[in-house]
Protein backbone atom coordinates (compact mmCIF):
# COMPACT_ATOMS: atom_id res chain seq x y z
CA UNK A 1 0.00 0.00 0.00
CA UNK A 2 1.37 3.38 -0.82
CA UNK A 3 1.58 5.84 1.83
CA UNK A 4 1.95 9.37 0.90
CA UNK A 5 3.67 11.49 3.13
CA UNK A 6 4.05 15.56 2.62
CA UNK A 7 6.90 17.42 3.33
CA UNK A 8 6.83 21.29 4.38
CA UNK A 9 10.28 23.23 5.05
CA UNK A 10 9.66 26.58 6.94
CA UNK A 11 12.75 28.17 5.41
CA UNK A 12 12.89 29.46 2.03
CA UNK A 13 16.59 29.42 2.36
CA UNK A 14 18.13 27.49 -1.09
CA UNK A 15 20.42 25.84 1.27
CA UNK A 16 18.59 25.34 4.03
CA UNK A 17 19.05 22.63 6.52
CA UNK A 18 15.71 22.29 7.17
CA UNK A 19 14.66 21.33 3.59
CA UNK A 20 17.58 19.35 3.51
CA UNK A 21 16.52 17.04 6.37
CA UNK A 22 13.24 16.57 4.47
CA UNK A 23 15.23 15.57 1.36
CA UNK A 24 16.90 13.11 3.70
CA UNK A 25 13.54 11.69 5.01
CA UNK A 26 12.70 11.67 1.37
CA UNK A 27 15.58 9.49 0.41
CA UNK A 28 15.70 6.70 3.63
CA UNK A 29 11.45 6.49 3.44
CA UNK A 30 10.47 2.83 2.81
CA UNK A 31 9.86 2.06 -1.16
CA UNK A 32 6.47 2.17 -0.34
CA UNK A 33 6.66 5.64 0.67
CA UNK A 34 5.61 8.35 -1.58
CA UNK A 35 7.46 11.31 0.07
CA UNK A 36 6.88 15.04 -1.88
CA UNK A 37 8.37 17.95 0.05
CA UNK A 38 5.92 20.91 -1.37
CA UNK A 39 7.61 23.68 -2.80
CA UNK A 40 4.91 26.23 -2.85
CA UNK A 41 5.11 28.13 0.83
CA UNK A 42 6.55 31.42 -1.20
CA UNK A 43 3.91 31.62 -3.55
CA UNK A 44 0.74 31.34 -1.00
CA UNK A 45 -0.73 35.33 -0.10
CA UNK A 46 -0.70 37.01 2.88
CA UNK A 47 -3.77 34.90 4.74
CA UNK A 48 -6.57 36.85 5.07
CA UNK A 49 -9.95 35.90 6.36
CA UNK A 50 -11.81 38.00 3.69
CA UNK A 51 -10.05 36.22 0.87
CA UNK A 52 -11.30 33.06 2.36
CA UNK A 53 -15.00 33.24 2.62
CA UNK A 54 -18.08 31.41 0.26
CA UNK A 55 -18.12 33.88 -3.15
CA UNK A 56 -14.63 35.19 -2.81
CA UNK A 57 -12.85 34.45 -5.72
CA UNK A 58 -10.40 30.86 -5.03
CA UNK A 59 -6.84 31.48 -5.00
CA UNK A 60 -5.05 28.30 -7.35
CA UNK A 61 -2.06 28.91 -4.66
CA UNK A 62 -4.02 27.82 -1.78
CA UNK A 63 -6.08 25.35 -3.42
CA UNK A 64 -3.17 23.42 -4.17
CA UNK A 65 -1.43 23.86 -0.41
CA UNK A 66 -5.36 22.58 0.69
CA UNK A 67 -5.21 19.47 -1.50
CA UNK A 68 -1.47 18.52 -0.88
CA UNK A 69 -2.19 18.35 2.78
CA UNK A 70 -5.22 16.81 2.48
CA UNK A 71 -4.37 14.23 -0.21
CA UNK A 72 -1.07 13.27 2.69
CA UNK A 73 -1.78 10.54 4.88
CA UNK A 74 1.02 12.28 6.85
CA UNK A 75 2.64 15.43 7.27
CA UNK A 76 6.64 16.17 8.67
CA UNK A 77 7.36 19.33 9.07
CA UNK A 78 10.69 20.59 9.31
CA UNK A 79 11.11 24.42 10.35
CA UNK A 80 13.89 26.65 11.64
CA UNK A 81 13.58 28.90 14.82
CA UNK A 82 13.37 33.31 13.50
CA UNK A 83 13.81 35.32 16.93
CA UNK A 84 12.42 33.08 18.73
CA UNK A 85 9.31 31.83 16.88
CA UNK A 86 8.14 29.85 14.00
CA UNK A 87 9.19 31.41 10.73
CA UNK A 88 6.04 34.11 9.13
CA UNK A 89 5.72 32.28 6.10
CA UNK A 90 5.25 28.61 7.70
CA UNK A 91 2.66 31.06 9.98
CA UNK A 92 0.62 32.37 7.27
CA UNK A 93 0.67 28.92 5.30
CA UNK A 94 -0.89 27.31 8.31
CA UNK A 95 -3.23 30.10 8.76
CA UNK A 96 -4.89 29.22 5.64
CA UNK A 97 -5.61 25.67 6.70
CA UNK A 98 -7.36 26.68 10.30
CA UNK A 99 -10.66 26.95 8.93
CA UNK A 100 -10.85 24.50 5.85
CA UNK A 101 -10.04 21.72 8.00
CA UNK A 102 -6.78 19.52 6.23
CA UNK A 103 -4.77 18.93 9.75
CA UNK A 104 -8.19 17.63 11.63
CA UNK A 105 -6.66 14.03 13.16
CA UNK A 106 -3.64 14.55 10.13
CA UNK A 107 -0.76 12.19 11.87
CA UNK A 108 1.94 14.85 11.83
CA UNK A 109 5.11 14.97 12.28
CA UNK A 110 7.44 17.86 13.85
CA UNK A 111 10.93 18.65 13.40
CA UNK A 112 13.21 22.07 14.35
CA UNK A 113 16.81 22.42 13.55
CA UNK A 114 18.87 24.91 14.35
CA UNK A 115 23.19 25.68 14.70
CA UNK A 116 22.55 26.61 17.88
CA UNK A 117 22.01 24.16 20.74
CA UNK A 118 18.63 24.53 21.50
CA UNK A 119 17.99 23.49 18.30
CA UNK A 120 14.61 25.79 17.71
CA UNK A 121 13.03 24.23 20.52
CA UNK A 122 10.58 27.69 20.83
CA UNK A 123 9.40 27.39 17.78
CA UNK A 124 9.16 24.03 17.92
CA UNK A 125 6.94 24.80 20.62
CA UNK A 126 4.80 27.26 19.06
CA UNK A 127 4.12 25.15 15.70
CA UNK A 128 3.29 22.23 18.24
CA UNK A 129 0.83 24.58 19.41
CA UNK A 130 -0.53 25.89 16.37
CA UNK A 131 -0.84 22.16 14.77
CA UNK A 132 -2.92 20.91 17.93
CA UNK A 133 -5.40 24.19 17.85
CA UNK A 134 -5.51 22.97 14.61
CA UNK A 135 -5.98 18.97 15.94
CA UNK A 136 -3.09 17.54 14.35
CA UNK A 137 -1.93 14.06 15.43
CA UNK A 138 1.39 14.66 17.27
CA UNK A 139 2.40 12.06 19.58
CA UNK A 140 5.65 12.71 21.66
CA UNK A 141 7.42 10.26 19.47
CA UNK A 142 6.83 12.39 16.05
CA UNK A 143 8.52 15.11 17.79
CA UNK A 144 12.56 15.98 17.20
CA UNK A 145 14.66 18.98 17.90
CA UNK A 146 17.51 19.20 16.20
CA UNK A 147 20.51 21.16 17.46
CA UNK A 148 23.77 22.07 16.04
CA UNK A 149 22.54 21.18 12.92
CA UNK A 150 25.42 21.86 11.17
CA UNK A 151 27.49 19.72 12.52
CA UNK A 152 25.50 16.72 11.64
CA UNK A 153 25.33 17.42 7.83
CA UNK A 154 28.15 18.20 4.92
CA UNK A 155 27.87 20.92 2.94
CA UNK A 156 25.76 19.41 -0.14
CA UNK A 157 23.00 19.09 3.09
CA UNK A 158 23.81 15.07 2.91
CA UNK A 159 23.44 13.92 7.13
CA UNK A 160 26.34 12.45 8.00
CA UNK A 161 25.32 11.92 11.51
CA UNK A 162 24.17 8.60 11.99
CA UNK A 163 22.21 9.01 15.02
CA UNK A 164 20.37 11.68 12.94
CA UNK A 165 19.81 9.46 10.43
CA UNK A 166 18.34 6.90 12.09
CA UNK A 167 15.96 9.34 14.10
CA UNK A 168 14.49 10.52 10.57
CA UNK A 169 14.23 7.13 9.46
CA UNK A 170 12.55 6.20 13.13
CA UNK A 171 10.23 9.43 12.44
CA UNK A 172 9.03 8.56 8.85
CA UNK A 173 8.53 4.52 9.17
CA UNK A 174 6.45 5.83 12.09
CA UNK A 175 4.18 8.11 10.16
CA UNK A 176 4.80 6.10 7.05
CA UNK A 177 2.86 3.14 9.80
CA UNK A 178 -0.12 5.18 10.98
CA UNK A 179 -2.02 4.53 7.06
CA UNK A 180 -2.60 0.61 8.20
CA UNK A 181 -3.17 1.61 12.54
CA UNK A 182 -6.19 4.26 11.18
C1 LIG B 1 16.43 36.67 11.19
C2 LIG B 1 16.99 35.43 11.81
C3 LIG B 1 16.63 35.10 13.10
C4 LIG B 1 17.12 33.92 13.68
N1 LIG B 1 16.70 33.58 14.94
C5 LIG B 1 17.07 32.39 15.46
C6 LIG B 1 16.53 31.94 16.70
O1 LIG B 1 15.76 32.61 17.36
N2 LIG B 1 16.90 30.73 17.15
C7 LIG B 1 17.76 29.90 16.43
O2 LIG B 1 18.02 28.80 16.87
N3 LIG B 1 18.28 30.31 15.26
C8 LIG B 1 17.96 31.52 14.75
N4 LIG B 1 18.47 31.92 13.54
C9 LIG B 1 19.45 31.07 12.86
C10 LIG B 1 18.76 29.98 12.05
O3 LIG B 1 18.52 28.88 12.91
C11 LIG B 1 19.70 29.54 10.94
O4 LIG B 1 19.83 30.59 10.00
C12 LIG B 1 19.20 28.28 10.27
O5 LIG B 1 20.22 27.76 9.46
C13 LIG B 1 17.98 28.52 9.45
O6 LIG B 1 17.48 27.29 8.98
P1 LIG B 1 17.67 26.82 7.48
O7 LIG B 1 19.09 26.37 7.34
O8 LIG B 1 16.70 25.69 7.33
O9 LIG B 1 17.36 27.98 6.58
C14 LIG B 1 18.00 33.09 12.96
C15 LIG B 1 18.36 33.44 11.65
C16 LIG B 1 17.86 34.58 11.08
C17 LIG B 1 18.24 34.91 9.66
Amino acid sequence: MTVRILGISGSLRSSSSNTALLRACAAIAPANVQFTVYDGLDKLPYFSPELDTEGSTPIDAVLSFRNQVRDADAVIFSTPEYAFGVPGVLKNALDWLVSSGEFVYKPTGVISASPLATGGDKAHASLVQTLNVMTASIPEEYKLIIPLVRTKMDPLGNVTDPELKSSLLTLVNRLASTKTSI
